[in-house]
């Protein structure tokens, strides 16, 4: 594994045209089932360890948000990763005058209760991109809107890159891998699964019910989950492309869902 730490030397590198996996690192199974399929795919596969500031809010966890650099480095190399970016400075997210502003779906869902979010993802993934130059990119569907916005910046942006997105990893319990499951007390991780839970009852009662009883199912989940001690910032039937809520049963939609337990913030979402 070939570690970079400077934008100077991953602009240097030949283009491989290869996969790459953008993370913020404290890997887990979602990360290297998305760094074992890029490898599967691509000869020449390079993952991007960057905690992005731009992406966390002024009362987020950036300054508390796991890291392990050395443990995430063997466990990449492990999975066949080729070149690690794993850049020392923050100066080069900071000091951009540039925003990438991906207009309709971002002041949605997970931007109403983060706002400035997704620019910060998108625009930081698309610095990544120039960098790298990859051929295709890699990202888990666990964060379902982030897909939806980095799709429609590919398209609009004309990155030459194809993107592959990958199905969420789960505990056995249903829980969806999360670096930051891991600030779960013992008792909140054991009602945590109960999220995952509920996405499956609504999706099995939304293939039975017309669209316009979608909502009191909703509603229940939402008093099931609060009962359980969660604090459910939003729980919806979207579209799956606009992100609007579902009005048409027959179109693709999926059910997506932020909930706090304790002070951790949980977001999974479920196709119907
Ligand atoms: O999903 C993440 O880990 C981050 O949002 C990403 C895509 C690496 C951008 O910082």
């Amino acid at each position: 594994l070939k570690v970079i730490r400077t934008l100077e030397e991953m602009l240097s590198q030949p283009p491989h045209q290869g996969g790459f996996v953008p993370t913020m690192g404290a890997f887990h199974e979602g990360h290297l089932s998305l760094m074992r399929q890029a490898k599967a795919e691509c000869s020449h596969v390079t993952v991007s360890l960057y905690v992005n500031p731009l992406q966390f809010g002024p009362n987020e966890d950036l300054a508390r948000y796991p890291r392990q650099e050395e443990l995430d480095f063997r466990m990449a190399a492990d999975a066949g990763v080729d070149v690690m970016f794993a850049p020392r400075s923050d100066e080069w997210a900071l000091a951009s005058k540039t925003s990438v502003s991906v207009r309709g779906l971002t002041d949605v869902w997970e931007g109403a209760f983060r706002p400035g979010h997704f620019d910060g993802v998108a625009t930081i993934v698309a610095k990544l991109f120039n960098l790298v130059r990859p051929r295709m990119a890699y990202f888990g569907l666990k964060d379902f809107q982030q897909c939806a916005v980095i799709r429609q910046m590919v398209a609009d942006l004309d990155f030459p890159l194809q993107l592959r997105f990958c199905d969420t990893i789960r505990e056995t319990d249903g829980l969806a891998l999360s670096s930051r499951n891991r600030y779960l007390s013992p008792d909140d991780r054991a009602v945590a699964a109960k999220l995952f839970a509920e996405l499956l009852r609504l999706a099995e009662a939304f293939r039975n019910l017309p669209v316009t009883e979608w909502s009191s199912e909703l509603e229940k989940s939402i008093a099931t989950l609060s009962e359980l001690g969660f604090m459910v910032d939003y729980l919806a039937a979207v579209d799956k492309e606009t992100l609007q809520i579902q009005q048409d049963s027959s179109k693709p939609t999926q059910i997506i869902v932020a909930a706090r337990l304790g002070s951790t913030r949980l977001i999974d979402n479920l196709a119907v």
